[in-house]
């Protein structure tokens, strides 16, 4: 299509008979979005968080707190999470660390302004704190920051050793959602990608919690491990209905620079990274298998079987949501700047013990409400127009017709819908719709629309 729009590849994809598998190479990172000024430096960064916590949150913005437990009993071949081993002493001194940091933000001004809507314990393997640590946490949280009603409070982890005490301790400490990395339930995937429990104890365990019916029980899956054949990715699909979760997540392996299962791939130890044209199928085989079972899509990577799952600090987060971050190698996200705490524990001992913030990075962010909005509707598969204004939605028609041409999505006067391609590559479509919105300025329209 001709048009004086500048638009390239990048953000259009490619036209091509099957652009589920080609429209563009790769996808580029999990993530839309991008950030682009320079950090502050350390002196510059204590002073700024300081400011920014002795100030009233941004009204009408939604948050969360996202606390970060950086352990696993074993690193996972596929895995670039990874911080530290677990060892009772090491995850009980950083237990401790935590309450002081917890102690120091919840009792400043920001924290206190305004309520919170989620509060995420993710890792690492937060499920490696102790019964009596889970339910400590969760009930320190509470009482220490205004949350509201209906606040989400998940705990993030794995099956592994996760008995009925760990279980009831969480409970007890007010949690009431739980997000268990599973990957596949397949044993000799499993066993291939280090993961520690067998099929049977997984399906088991699952189907324990999710007959308690105490809270949302979601599960993570990664498509293109290695030796998951198609086959093996069906029987994962219908183990999800087996195992009565309330939600699943079905993420397309990626990022796997530095982790072990490149290096084991390198040295021939392990078959070759499965192939985007390859995953690219599979994702094809969930999102069928999910809405042949009238699960609801929440997003391009997610979905719940009912209406008890929210999965509202994915959301938040996709939506340019703040975040107050706590915990060595937390990131978060408030007053403007994104930030990301020390990864290193003894850093980050050191900046509690100086009565420092911890941080190790702290960067301004443009506040660009329009961009955080339009990353949150393409995670969600499509853009309403009266979500982002006549103006917008016309003027960046030419790329949707693109879109169109190139089989990424359907549009009409009211929205832009992602076609199976366009859910498949929704990071890339996101990313070039931003490209677009920078090279052809639709300059302080823009910020009207925000
Ligand atoms: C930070 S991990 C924590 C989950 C938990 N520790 C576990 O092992 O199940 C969160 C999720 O990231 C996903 N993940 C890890 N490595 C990934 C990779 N290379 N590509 C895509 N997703 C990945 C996994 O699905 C995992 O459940
Ligand atoms: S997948 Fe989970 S348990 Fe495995 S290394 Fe990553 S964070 Fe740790």
């Amino acid at each position: 299509m001709k048009s004086h729009f500048e638009m390239d590849e990048s953000m259009t994809g490619r036209s091509t008979p099957d652009p589920l598998k080609f429209a563009f190479d790769q996808k580029r990172g999990a993530h839309a979005g991008g950030m682009g000024m320079a950090p502050l430096n350390a002196e510059q960064a204590e002073l700024k968080i300081t400011e920014l916590l002795s100030q009233p949150a941004t009204i009408n913005k939604r948050r969360a707190l996202y606390l970060h437990i950086p352990f696993c009993r074993v690193r996972c071949t596929f895995c670039s999470f990874f911080q530290y081993a677990s060892s009772r002493k090491l995850v009980d001194h950083y237990f401790s660390l935590l309450l002081q940091e917890i102690a120091r933000k919840s009792a400043t001004t920001y924290a206190q302004s305004a309520p919170f809507h989620a509060v995420y314990i993710g890792g690492g393997t937060p499920t490696d704190l102790s019964a009596a640590q889970l339910k400590e946490l969760g009930q320190v949280i509470r009482a220490s920051f205004p949350l509201t009603p209906d606040c989400e409070m998940t705990l993030e982890g794995r099956l592994n050793r996760f008995d009925d005490a760990k279980f009831n301790g969480a409970l007890e400490g007010g949690f009431n959602r739980f997000s268990f990395g599973v990957q596949s339930f397949n044993t000799n995937v499993r066993k291939a990608a280090k993961r520690l429990d067998d099929r049977d104890y997984v399906m088991s365990r699952l189907k324990d919690l999710n007959q308690a019916d105490q809270a949302p029980i979601v599960i993570d899956l990664l498509f293109g491990l290695p030796y998951q054949t198609a086959e093996i990715w069906q029987q994962d699909l219908e183990d999800v209905i087996e195992s009565q979760v309330t939600g699943v997540d079905l993420y397309q392996l990626i990022d796997l620079k530095g982790t072990p299962m490149l290096s084991q791939c390198e040295q021939g130890k392990a078959p070759p990274p499965a192939t985007t044209e390859f995953k690219a199928g599979l994702y094809r085989m969930g999102d069928a298998f999910m809405a042949q079972h009238r699960f609801r899509q929440l997003s391009c990577s997610h979905w719940a079987r009912d209406g008890r799952e929210r999965s509202m600090y994915n959301n938040l987060v996709k939506e340019g949501g703040e975040i107050l971050p706590m915990g060595a190698g937390a990131g978060g996200n408030f007053g403007g700047f994104a930030s990301m705490q020390p990864r290193d524990i003894d850093q980050y001992e050191q900046a509690l013990t100086d009565q420092q913030w911890p941080s190790a990075m702290l960067l301004p962010k443009a506040e660009n409400t329009l961009k955080s909005k339009l990353v949150g509707l393409c995670d969600q598969g499509g853009i309403a127009r009266y979500v982002i204004g006549d103006e917008l939605y016309l003027h960046a028609q030419p790329l949707f017709q693109a879109w169109a041409d190139n089989g990424l999505a359907q549009f009409d006067q009211h929205s832009v819908n992602f076609t199976l391609a366009g859910r498949f590559w929704q990071v890339n479509l996101c990313n070039g719709l931003l490209k677009f919105l920078e090279k052809n300025p639709l300059d302080s329209k823009i910020e009207r629309c925000a």
